[in-house]
């Protein structure tokens, strides 16, 4: 019994498994690579504005207390989704005005409310943000998070 199984069988099952195996991973990493270009990427709507707005997010670190589309901070809410939440879908001037309104009050100062500074942004700042946060909206998350509120 023992004998069946010699080195070179050992040897071959642990080549042709690191071989069959990477090459599953890289059939992957490119089924998802392309998955992100063509499906979850609309390249169509990507202006020149909603790359500066991701600048302006970046340049002003949001992610360190929101997450957008699941990912950053938990201290502030999850604003993948804030277009739609601000009524973005049937009227979008209406949320970009109340996105930037918002933006431009905090910080509140109510008591016993999380506190989001006040970032002094241009107004070509503010509009940059909500094309980038409206793009973002659109991203086909497959459905996440299930309800408006996430
Ligand atoms: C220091 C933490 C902090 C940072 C940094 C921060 N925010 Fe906020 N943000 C908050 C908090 C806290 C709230 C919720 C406040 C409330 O509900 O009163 C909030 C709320 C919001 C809302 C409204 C969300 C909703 O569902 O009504 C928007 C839009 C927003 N932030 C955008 C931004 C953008 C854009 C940036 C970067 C320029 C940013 N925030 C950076 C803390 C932060």
């Amino acid at each position: 019994m023992s004998e069946r199984f010699t080195k070179s069988a050992a040897r071959n099952v642990f080549y042709g498994g690191s071989v069959f195996f990477f090459a599953i991973f890289v059939g992957l990493t490119a089924q998802s690579h392309w998955h992100i270009l063509t499906t979850s990427t609309d390249v169509s709507t990507l202006t020149e504005s909603v790359v500066r707005g991701k600048e302006v997010w970046e340049k002003n670190s949001c992610i360190n207390c929101h997450s957008l589309l699941g990912e950053g901070a938990y201290f502030a809410p999850e604003l993948g989704n804030v277009w739609v939440r601000y009524g973005g879908k049937d009227d979008a001037e209406a949320a970009r005005e109340g996105l930037i309104a918002w933006m431009q009050s905090q910080p509140t100062g109510i008591e016993g409310r999380r506190q989001m500074p006040q970032f002094h942004l241009t107004d070509q700042e503010l509009n940059d943000l909500v094309d980038f946060l409206e793009w973002t909206s659109r991203i086909n998350t497959q459905n996440w998070p299930p309800n408006d509120a996430g």
